[in-house]
């Protein structure tokens, strides 16, 4: 049986680990331990699910609570996959987030999941990385 924590008193290795056991291990930076433990700290809502003792799935956001919520790390362990943690992740995402939309930006891996499970496509969005300057 999966359940789910919404507090932040995790283990940043045990986060870390989650991370390296799907394909968005690297595209974060997770030989970076401070920074995914600022990542972690600053956050404002994390929902992680575990099978027993072994966390197998983070939801990471940045949230105003009222307004937007970003979406900006979801994982689940391969091993874990497809069996519903994602979408439940979500949920209580969307749940901890109040009346906000939730937004995100979606890995390679999972351009399909996201319509698949109900998000609608923005096509306007845009980034500015850090080191680029407003021109
Ligand atoms: C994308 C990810 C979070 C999905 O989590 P999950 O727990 O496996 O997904 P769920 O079990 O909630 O899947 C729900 C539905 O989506 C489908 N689905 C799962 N992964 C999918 C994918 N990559 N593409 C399309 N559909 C997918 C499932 O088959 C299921 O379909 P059903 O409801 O019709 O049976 C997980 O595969 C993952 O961690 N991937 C690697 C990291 C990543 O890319 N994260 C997203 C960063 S933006």
């Amino acid at each position: 049986m999966i359940t789910y924590r919404d507090d932040k008193q995790l283990d940043l290795d045990e986060v870390i680990a989650v991370y390296r056991a799907c394909s968005l291990g690297p595209r974060r930076p997770v030989d970076d331990r401070a920074r995914m433990g600022e990542m972690l700290a600053n956050a404002d809502i994390v929902i992680t699910a575990w099978d027993g003792p072994l966390m197998v799935g983070v939801s990471r956001s940045v949230s105003d609570f009222s307004y937007a919520t970003y979406l900006s790390d979801l994982a689940v362990r391969e091993s874990h996959q497809k069996l519903g943690i994602g979408k439940e992740l979500i949920r209580r995402t969307q749940t901890a987030g109040g009346a906000a939309t939730l937004i995100l930006l979606a890995a390679p891996a999972a351009v399909e999941y996201y319509p698949h499970v109900g998000f609608t496509q923005h096509h306007s969005c845009w980034m500015l990385r850090p080191g680029e300057q407003v021109k």
